[in-house]
């Protein structure tokens, strides 16, 4: 039996590297953390009595993990926005734009998971993927089957991952198979959130859903920005992804002055609210965001591949706007945030040759800020995880680099930085030797999956 799966408290040496508010990337060399039901209770680096600390938290020698360079532990990741039901269309259906997208592929393959056997295949695949890849927390969007997203839920809880998960509603301009009336998409978010709250799930919140303002009219977005009011829930939904989109939106509410109104409107924009995109805001929007202290979930892996945008993510955090990453499968194709985190980067640097060398690009170290305590912002949860302060959760991933047949190379004169850099640029799976939540390493659970 393995000490962690024991809940016994244990300790890793070694080098620790995560962002803090006040600094994208601080790495600690011959660092002590130690780890007591699942939380940090110790973070010190080169304690000469560090026998007798670990002690008083229960932690015994020989619960001690000794990493050597170039092994380094980070936060586990966080995918702010995460479509589980669309995984069947990963890296594949590409050739439209956004609504046709939707229409043509998106809509046909999530109407299947009406079939709960079918969807229990699949959502055993996109967890255990994405959790191979490192994402210790999730937001998914599911479908408008209340019992398929509770099958997920299930999944999650059995392979131990931390998630947000929502069934999603949808009362307007969609296919005749694929959609709800207003009352039925209402009281199926009530038996969801009653059916979610009689599991008692360890790690996973429920989250009110809806698509889009396309897809949803303002009775039943207001009656679900009530039931998450009622039950202090998060709210995850999509805006200003596409110009085609934006337009269809104003067409569909003419009495709004902006996109983002809409959500306000409804009730639906709270410090509890992920929106996905968030491209073609004006100012005003993204002050009324601001203001309500929701997060944009950047997909910038999507938002290429359907050719939706550019993300100007500079100025929303200038606009101190909080921002996380997500895959947006399958809008995105790779289930990664480290291509995520990639991605990023080319976004931001084609909006810097777009711009000019007075632009400020995004580094390494920002996107890997936004891939970690940047998406526990937007989710609301950074008090708990997102970093290695102490009584936070213990959410972490183990990084080999130099994994035998991995996917790039040490030199000896690679700093560790170069080395944490060159895994931020080249990394993959095979690098990912443990994943973490809440202190159990959950790759094990998979193998039992
Ligand atoms: N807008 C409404 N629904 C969707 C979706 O499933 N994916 C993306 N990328 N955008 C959307
Ligand atoms: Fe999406």
């Amino acid at each position: 039996m393995f000490k962690d799966a024991l809940h016994i408290p244990f300790a890793i040496k070694g080098t620790i590297i995560h962002s803090t508010q006040t600094s994208a990337l601080v790495i600690l060399r011959d660092c002590w953390i130690g780890v007591r039901s699942g939380k940090i209770v110790y973070l010190q680096q080169n304690d000469n009595r560090i026998i007798e600390e670990l002690k008083k938290h229960d932690i015994e020698e020989d619960n001690i993990i000794y990493l050597q360079e170039p092994k380094f532990v980070v936060p586990g990741f966080i995918d702010t926005h995460i479509h589980a039901s669309q995984y069947p269309n990963c890296g594949k259906c590409l050739d439209e734009g956004m609504l046709s997208w939707l229409q043509k592929y998106t809509i046909p393959t999530e109407a299947k998971f009406a079939d709960v056997d079918f969807a229990r295949t699949q959502y055993r695949k996109v967890v255990s993927r994405v959790v191979k890849n490192g994402t210790t927390t999730a937001c998914y969007l599911a479908t408008i089957f209340t019992d398929s997203t509770l099958e997920l839920c299930d999944i999650i809880q059995s392979v131990g991952q931390r998630a947000v998960v929502g069934k999603v509603n949808m009362d307007q301009n969609s296919a005749t198979y694929y959609i709800e009336d207003t009352v039925t998409s209402a009281q199926e978010t009530e038996r969801y959130i009653n059916e979610f709250t009689r599991k008692e799930y360890t790690h996973i919140k429920p989250c009110i859903t809806p698509r889009y303002a396309g897809n949803c009219s303002m009775e039943l977005m207001e009656q679900l920005g009530q039931i998450a009011r009622n039950h202090n829930l998060h709210i995850q939904t999509h805006l200003a992804e596409t110009t085609e989109e934006c337009d269809m939106v104003m067409n569909l509410f003419p009495g709004h002055n902006a996109y983002a109104d809409i959500y306000s409107k409804a009730g639906l924009l709270t410090r509890k609210t992920v929106l996905a995109h968030g491209i073609h805001l004006t100012a005003e929007e993204r002050r009324l965001i601001r203001l309500q202290q929701s997060g944009i979930s950047h997909c910038p892996n999507s938002n290429i591949a359907i050719r939706s945008g550019l993300l100007d993510v500079r100025t929303c955090l200038d606009e101190k706007i909080s921002v996380g990453l997500g895959t947006d499968i399958s809008g995105g194709y790779s289930s990664s945030i480290l291509n995520a985190m990639r991605a990023a980067i080319c976004t931001s640097n084609t909006i810097a040759i777009l711009k000019g060398p007075n632009y400020r690009q995004l580094d390494y170290r920002e996107v890997f800020k936004m891939a970690t305590i940047g998406g526990a912002e937007v989710l609301e949860m950074d008090d708990e995880i997102g970093n290695f302060e102490v009584g936070k959760e213990f959410d972490a991933l183990v990084i080999d680099p130099a994994v035998e047949g991995g996917p790039f190379d040490v030199f000896r004169d690679d700093t560790i930085e170069d080395v944490f850099q060159k895994f931020v640029f080249l990394g993959d799976d095979r690098n990912i030797s443990r994943v973490y939540v809440s202190g159990h390493n959950i790759l094990r659970n998979l193998r039992n999956n």
